[in-house]
């Protein structure tokens, strides 16, 4: 799948595909809590998509290559499961930390966003591997900008886990997106200032570091999907899509639910948050 680049009526259809996966997030956010079971969130999730913004679940039988098709419409990974979680009865419990991906497709643009949720109240531990995470995306999106090199984001977000204490996962990366899921280029989490290639203005990309307390080493469930750490210690995941732009960026996947932006993002660059609070 190669680089495409968004036109003005692209970039408008992935504002709109950006904010309905935000605002799916937002809609989700309040029913996370303790007893809950994943499969609800997913049922509610795809009720929303369908129902309510008359738009697509992307991952319900989502087949690449070597995969069996998804059987659900989020992903909801919990605790050590680091990408992928297949939604099940489970309840989810006091302390856990689970990763909400959604994608939805609208007028044929995709809108791919995730945000970690502590469900009740979560360990000092969870809690600091929640923020570091997040903080780690923002690093990597405000190196946004025709003519950088995807290296500067990799790195970026690299230094700042690694200078914390967190490992980054190796195996899945960000990515190209727009009337396809995955597109090139891959945005890998780690890397050297100055390498990769050179972003271009019309690219949309996805930034979704995985990081984890313990090794980055990972391994595959049985069920065909669900990504965990091999050493079992707690893993996080932050996703927002992006508009490579001539002077920066312009995150596409924010809503009145998203989290504040960190006060180190300057101000000018995230202006295109619908309200452009810092802590
Ligand atoms: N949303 C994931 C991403 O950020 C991809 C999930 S693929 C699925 O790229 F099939 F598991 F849904
Ligand atoms: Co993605
Ligand atoms: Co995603």
């Amino acid at each position: 799948m190669t680089i495409t680049y968004k036109d003005a009526e692209g970039i408008a259809g992935m504002r709109v595909a950006g904010r309905l996966a935000a605002e799916l997030l937002d809609y989700l956010t309040p029913f996370v809590k303790p007893g809950i079971t994943t499969n609800e969130l997913d049922k509610l999730a795809d009720d929303y998509t369908t129902q309510v913004q008359h738009a697509i679940s992307a991952p319900l039988n989502y087949a690449p290559s070597g995969h069996n098709p998804y059987p659900k419409s989020i992903c909801t990974s919990v605790n050590h499961q680091v990408c992928h979680g297949i939604p099940n009865d489970k309840p989810l419990k006091k302390g856990d930390i689970v990763n909400i991906d959604v994608t939805v497709i609208k007028d044929g643009w995709h809108g791919d966003s995730s945000r970690m949720f502590i469900v009740g109240e979560g360990s000092v531990a969870a809690k600091r591997l929640c923020a570091l995470t997040y903080e780690a995306m923002w690093h990597g999106i405000v190196k946004v900008k025709a003519g950088a090199y995807l290296g500067d984001i990799g790195h970026a977000i690299q230094t700042f886990a690694e200078g914390h204490g967190l490992s980054v996962v190796r195996e899945f990366c960000g990515h190209g997106i727009g009337r396809n899921f995955h597109e090139e280029p891959q945005v890998l989490h780690y890397g050297k200032p100055g390498t990769l290639d050179q972003l271009k203005a019309g690219m949309t990309i996805t930034i979704e570091p995985m990081l984890n307390i313990g090794r980055k080493e990972i391994k595959e469930l049985g069920d065909g999907w669900a990504i965990v750490t091999k050493d079992r210690s707690l893993s996080a995941q932050w996703e927002h899509m992006v508009l490579v732009t001539e002077t920066g960026y312009e995150v596409l996947t924010l809503s009145a639910g998203s989290p504040p932006i960190p006060a180190f993002v300057p101000v000018a660059a995230a202006a295109s948050a619908p309200s452009p609070t810092t802590v």
